[in-house]
């Protein structure tokens, strides 16, 4: 039964009183997001009216939140409350209310996705909220650990007799998931995709309701999660005769000049009848667009049957992958109507042959290996890993990034010197795998769930084969730190994950992220031994007593620090940025680990813990920090000290890296510790024009001088084979006199997807950060636009980072069912639309994103006592 009878409808509306009429929510499929960079938008251009062909939709729009309740049914849209004549799955079709055509969703919050329904809230104090980042979620918060996502579409009534499905890029957490009253299963992890098969259940020509009922109650991970459906959403629709989802999977193998790259597609023909077609791929370059090889055959398939056709063809002096030059190549597959074509090389492009479904597949060429006596290697050169691991918050947006944000985010590691990411812990969105293919950044991929239960199996079944065609992935690793690694039982976990990930992918070998115990447990089963942290055991003795075992440093480091902080403030929750500081004995501070990777080639290199900081596990200091220190670049990526000494290291620019600051009236003729980071062979540091002295930098190291201060000018001049080739200077400003906004980018696609990041700083009056500043900004904005978050940087700032309107319905109450949510004091008194927030030591962050329209807004940002500034951004049709 696809709908309730009239009979049904009106028995459960007399139960819910006078319902008013349903809104009329039909949101009519959004239009195709296509920015540069995004390849898996880019599929969803097909289609058009054609009804035979693949349409892709990124269902992110239209959306209504509300939030519910984890224990009280009244609270919680009476879900489970046992009072409409049925259980809950006592009868298909009628789950809960908000899935009913006619309730009222008018009071609930619209909402576009992604959505993180966690950031918007309030800071609460309660210690066992510490991990988390403070937000009222879990057991103890049962108001705002439930959230109602409910969405009214409509489909042409043309779309009756293709297959249509649901696919989630990932929901924190235990999702329900609900079509036109129709129970249609329930997604556990926060982290793995998912997607339902819907074809029996949506109505075309008609309205059709879904209802995502998410609960966060339960934490999946020791870090701030989110909650709420915060990665994108997508509905595919396929002819019955299809290309199985994520069922095309592309290898290459190098020999000499050429390669020889083997697509293995699944095929599927949910239909009565037998069917006989042409299947092929053609390759494109993905720069040039030149059709660059295809092949083709004719396939017949029985009614009902899934059928594996492989495929292998050869590209000539291919341009192989890596972060260097990531260059990708597509993969365009078709299933044509069965009729002799002239062979693909030869027409134009298989694009112009009438298909009756097609995908595309981002590949990139290149060779990987480990080797246990000399690290790892990318088209035969040997590649030391300078990695950094990351979780997925980013300031003001919580784990709700829009697609752009991870191009921001991977560009900034990449300015840094690092070649690797690690996806501590859990799988990633899509979309920073595809802005690590794109800007070139290998990963280190990384599931959630480290058990060979059916769960666990499930989760990590998922990541692979959505993930395996990605050229920046060199490793997947099955968990974390798990208690059961050096167990005999952590032994046979290990070996059926590992079996699994080599069925679905034989090219990538797998690691497991181990804090103890190598050589014990799943160390037998890995073929990369994970250390985390060296000081935890000894890898000179495992390298020997198993030299036939890769090693790479899946986590070091743990170094804490806060950008632009200079001593150690219980406080306030801050923490030196000089690297002295880790938070226990496992730890070591930047210097002190990479000398120990850098003498040991046999290892692959290693993973910092951590590129950015990251919401929650605030360490060592508890209440009010809310944020860890552990990143080199602050929560809006602003770099700390250290990123500098990366960069030094790692990357060929010439650093020169002078710190701390020097604003420190009141400490005339007091010793300042002056640090320089830098890859030039000797530096001099000069006070006011006279020089304290010339000094060789110390390999992998630093160089530090004792400064008497004295206001002025502190200048460091850096000399390459005795020349000078660089400066850099830290002066002593004027007090803050005005404001700069700088965006990132200053014209931006008008899709309601793409964002600018503004950099908000306070100058003086000779417009010079002023490295203390922490004065509060008010921006105004005017134009089709959205603010989507603020944010600073400071780990202990309790201010909102989105604005503060996102607590509230769209009839002005508060979003809570129980209408009393916890500790909103400092709610109560915030003007709704109003987003301030202070700079955190001269910056703050403050991110933007487009609507659907094209057209100019001007941003402007005043503080008391400061000139204000205001910028222009453009939303154009393509974006820059
Ligand atoms: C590691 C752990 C990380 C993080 C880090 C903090 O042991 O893998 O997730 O907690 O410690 O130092």
């Amino acid at each position: 039964m696809k709908h309730w009878s009239r009979r049904d409808l009106l028995k459960f509306s007399a139960k819910l009183g006078a319902l008013a009429p349903a809104a009329a929510h039909a949101f009519a499929s959004e239009s195709v997001h296509a920015f540069p960079g995004a390849p898996s938008f880019a599929q969803s251009a097909k289609g058009g009216n054609n009804p035979s062909l693949r349409e892709r939709i990124l269902f992110d729009s239209g959306w209504r939140f509300h939030f519910g309740h984890a224990s009280d049914p009244s609270k919680d849209f009476n879900f489970g409350g046992g009072d409409y004549g049925f259980g809950v799955f006592a009868k298909t079709g009628y789950i809960c209310l908000p899935a009913f055509p006619n309730f009222d969703d008018s009071a609930w919050q619209p909402v576009d996705l992604p959505h993180d329904f966690v950031v918007a809230l309030p800071f609460v104090n309660a210690p066992e909220l510490n991990d988390w980042g403070y937000k009222p979620v879990g057991r103890n918060f049962p108001e705002t650990s439930i959230g109602w996502y409910r969405r009214v579409f409509e489909i042409p009534q043309s779309d009756a007799g293709r297959r249509v499905s649901l696919e989630f890029d990932g929901v924190f957490r235990n999702a329900m998931v609900i079509l036109n009253g129709i129970y249609l299963g329930r997604n556990l992890s926060g982290y793995a995709p998912f997607r339902f098969d819907v074809t029996d259940f949506v109505c075309p020509g008609e309205k059709n309701i879904l209802v995502v009922r998410v609960d966060a109650t339960e934490h999946e991970g020791w870090f701030y999660e989110g909650g709420g459906i915060y990665r994108h959403v997508w509905l595919t629709k396929t002819n019955p005769l299809h290309i199985a989802h994520e069922g095309v999977y592309v290898t290459s193998q190098i020999s000499g000049n050429s390669a020889q790259i083997s697509a293995v597609a699944e095929v599927v023909n949910d239909s009565d009848t037998e069917k006989s077609f042409q299947f092929g791929h053609a390759v494109f370059d993905s720069v040039t667009n030149r059709f660059v090889d295809g092949i083709s055959q004719v396939v017949s398939l029985s009614p009902w049957a899934t059928q594996q056709i492989s495929q292998t063809f050869h590209i000539d002096n291919p341009s192989l992958w890596s972060p260097d030059n990531p260059h990708l190549y597509r993969l365009f597959t078709a299933i044509t109507a069965n009729r002799v074509l002239p062979k693909w090389r030869e027409v134009a492009s298989l694009t112009s042959a009438p298909q009756l479904d097609s995908c595309e597949t981002y590949f990139g060429i290149r060779s990987i290996h480990f080797d246990a006596d000399h690290g790892f290697f990318l088209n035969g050169q040997r590649v030391e890993i300078k990695g950094m691991c990351n979780h997925q918050d980013h300031a003001g947006v919580g784990s709700a990034l829009p697609d752009r944000l991870q191009y921001f985010r991977i560009a900034k590691l990449k300015e840094m010197g690092v070649n690797a990411y690690r996806t501590s812990h859990n799988p990633p969105t899509p979309a920073l795998l595809d802005a690590c293919d794109r800007l070139g950044m290998l990963v280190m991929d990384e599931t959630r769930m480290f058990s060979s239960s059916s769960e666990g199996l499930s989760q990590l079944e998922r990541m692979v084969r959505r993930d395996r065609n990605h050229p920046c992935i060199f490793l997947w690793s099955i968990g974390n730190e798990e208690p059961l690694q050096g167990t005999p039982t952590g032994e046979r976990i290990a070996a059926t994950m590992i079996n699994l990930v080599h069925k679905l992918d034989s090219s990538r070998p797998v690691t497991l992220a181990m804090n103890n115990n190598w050589g014990h447990g799943a160390s037998a089963a890995v073929d990369i031994q994970g250390c985390n942290y060296f000081h935890n055991g000894d890898i000179d003795k495992f390298h020997s007593d198993f030299p036939r075992k890769p090693i790479i440093g899946s986590e070091e480091a743990s170094a804490i620090c806060t950008r632009g902080i200079y001593a150690n403030d219980p406080a306030h929750g801050f923490m030196s940025a000089y690297d002295v500081n880790t938070p226990g004995s496992y730890a070591s501070t930047a210097e002190q680990w990479w000398n120990f990777f850098a003498a040991r080639p046999f290892a692959a290199g290693a993973f910092v813990w951590t590129g950015f900081d990251y919401r929650g596990e605030p360490s060592p200091y508890k209440w009010p920090c809310i944020s860890s220190h552990f990143g080199v670049m602050d929560t809006c990526g602003f770099p700390k000290d250290t990123y500098f000494y990366y960069q030094a290291q790692w990357s060929d620019k010439t650093v020169l890296h002078l710190f701390p600051h020097w604003n420190w009236q009141g400490r005339e003729g007091q010793p300042i510790a002056v640090w320089v980071y830098s890859n030039c062979d000797e530096v001099e540091l000069f006070l006011n024009g006279k020089s304290l002295g010339r000094k060789s930098m110390p390999p992998r190291g630093h160089l530090e001088w004792q400064v008497n201060y004295a206001p002025g000018a502190l200048l460091a001049r850096g000399y390459k084979n005795g020349k000078p080739i660089a400066e850099e200077s830290r002066e002593t400003t004027g007090s803050p006199a005005q404001i700069k906004l700088v965006p990132d980018r200053a014209s931006i696609a008008a899709d309601a997807q793409d964002v600018s990041v503004i950099t908000v700083s306070i100058l003086d009056s000779q417009n010079r950060v002023v490295p203390v500043a922490d004065n509060e900004v008010t921006f105004e904005i005017d134009g089709p636009r959205k603010i989507i978050g603020v944010g600073n940087g400071d780990p202990s700032s309790h201010e909102p980072d989105r604005p503060p309107s996102q607590l509230y319905d769209s009839h002005g109450a508060l979003l809570f069912a129980s209408h009393s949510p916890p500790a909103t004091s400092h709610l109560s008194n915030v003007e709704q639309d109003a987003v301030t927030r202070k700079v955190f030591n001269g910056l703050a962050q403050l991110i933007v994103q487009s609507q659907n329209r094209a057209g100019d807004i001007r941003i402007s940002a005043r503080a008391e006592g400061l000139s204000p500034a205001s910028i222009t951004i453009h939303f154009t049709s393509r974006g820059a």
